[in-house]
């Protein structure tokens, strides 16, 4: 196991009805910005309990924070709490309003133009207090200091890690799945699968607790994705859901092991090229990278075949090509295509991508060693 130094600082606030501890978990004397999405929460009654736990705030509200949230609409948002003196922000939905808000947090103490923090990523920094209401298990936002923010002039996404971004506190009502459309609850799954297996499927670390918990995990999306797809108003699946998504990316089976994000960084320029969901460039994108770099992941792939397939018969290649041929049904299992062909997505696309990490210098992988050649090849193979 890696040396490794923990600290996450987010109040988790867990459970049905818990939107309504907002009325104290937020100082009475706080300037509050809301900020929401497309409009869902007006739909599914998250904003009105909101708006009764803060009657007695000052409060205003800014909505219309897009999937993969865009920096002109947050810059809109920035400009709007300097106007109107704002020193708490609360989001109020998903990862992409959640990201903003980190945004728009940071914007807020930032001196000169905020894309530069996106484009030279700051480890720590300042931002104005937020907290947030989840309305999605996917991102794992609600819990780390992460934000993932777009700027489709530039056909551009990119991220920024803040430490003063983590959310003070966070309320996860899991009845908010409830009015999840089928494809929000498919993207979020996968999303969650995905976070898990950048920070287990890489090399042996010698990491058992960390080990058991990404597996643990595995298993419950496995076990709760079908239960949710016929029925999304079981109570306790939703919670086992929304707890999973919560700890795949809060630092927790992080700790004292390499990490690979190499799918996350190629299906972001998949977003960023054509606009496809985040879930849906993931469940495109493993396939490639387990496959091509098996040969790095053997020792793990084959521990993921034994202990999360429970298959024990046959050589260590056949256990991992069929644990891989089980993931990639698990994911069409959702209802989600796993090809690029799928989208129409070709060859132009695929040199597009290798030349932006050739542009950048960037090298993925646990090993540093998934190149732009190595790129190409993992795309090819999902073509
Ligand atoms: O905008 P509204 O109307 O609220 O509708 C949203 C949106 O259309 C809808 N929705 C959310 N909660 C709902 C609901 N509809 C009905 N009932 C509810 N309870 O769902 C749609 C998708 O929302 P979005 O926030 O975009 O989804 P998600 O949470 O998957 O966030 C995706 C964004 O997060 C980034 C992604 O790249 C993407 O931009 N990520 C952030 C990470 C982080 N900060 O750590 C890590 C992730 O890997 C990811 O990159
Ligand atoms: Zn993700």
């Amino acid at each position: 196991m890696n040396n490794f130094i923990f600290q996450n600082p987010t109040k988790l606030v867990f459970g049905k009805g818990q939107i309504a501890q907002l009325a104290t978990l937020i100082p009475a004397e706080k300037n509050i910005m809301i900020t929401y999405g497309g409009g869902s929460i007006f739909k599914n009654g998250i904003y009105d309990q909101v708006k009764e736990a803060l009657k007695n705030h000052n409060v205003t509200e800014f909505g219309g924070i897009e999937p993969n949230p865009e920096y002109e609409t947050l810059m809109r948002c920035v400009k709007e709490c300097k106007e109107k003196k704002i020193d708490f922000l609360l989001a109020v939905g998903g990862g992409s309003v959640i990201d903003g808000t980190k945004f728009i947090a940071t914007a807020l103490k930032w001196d000169g133009e905020p894309w530069d923090f996106l484009e030279k990523p700051l480890a720590t920094g300042d931002a104005l207090p937020l907290a947030t209401v989840l309305t999605i298990p996917a991102t794992g936002s609600e819990m780390n200091n992460g934000s993932v923010i777009s700027r489709r002039e530039f056909k551009q996404k990119l991220f920024f890690f803040n430490d003063a971004c983590f959310p003070q506190f966070s309320i996860l009502d899991p009845t908010a799945i409830y009015s999840l459309p089928k494809k929000q609850i498919a993207n979020g799954v996968i999303d969650t699968y995905i976070h898990v297996v950048e920070q287990y499927l890489t090399y042996d670390n010698k990491a058992e607790v960390q080990d058991y918990w990404a597996e643990g995990i595995l298993k419950t999306l496995l076990d709760v994705a079908p239960k949710l797809m016929a029925n999304q108003t079981d109570y306790d699946s939703c919670a086992n859901f929304m707890y999973s998504a919560t700890m795949a990316l809060n630092g927790f089976i992080a700790m004292g092991v390499v990490t690979d994000w190499a799918t996350h960084m190629i299906g972001q320029e998949l977003t960023a090229l054509h606009g496809l969901d985040h879930g849906v460039t993931l469940a495109i994108v493993y396939p490639g990278v387990a496959n091509v770099m098996k040969d790095d992941k053997r020792a793990k792939l084959t521990q993921y075949a034994e202990r999360v397939f429970n298959i024990t018969e046959g050589t260590d290649d056949e256990k991992i090509e069929k644990a891989l041929s089980m993931t990639a049904d698990f994911f069409k299992s959702l209802g989600v295509k796993i090809r690029l062909s799928d989208y129409n997505i070709g060859e132009d696309t695929i040199e597009e991508v290798a030349r932006r990490f050739a542009d950048k210098n960037f090298i993925l992988g646990e090993n540093r060693n998934i190149t732009p050649d190595k790129i190409r090849e993992i795309l090819q193979f999902v073509k």
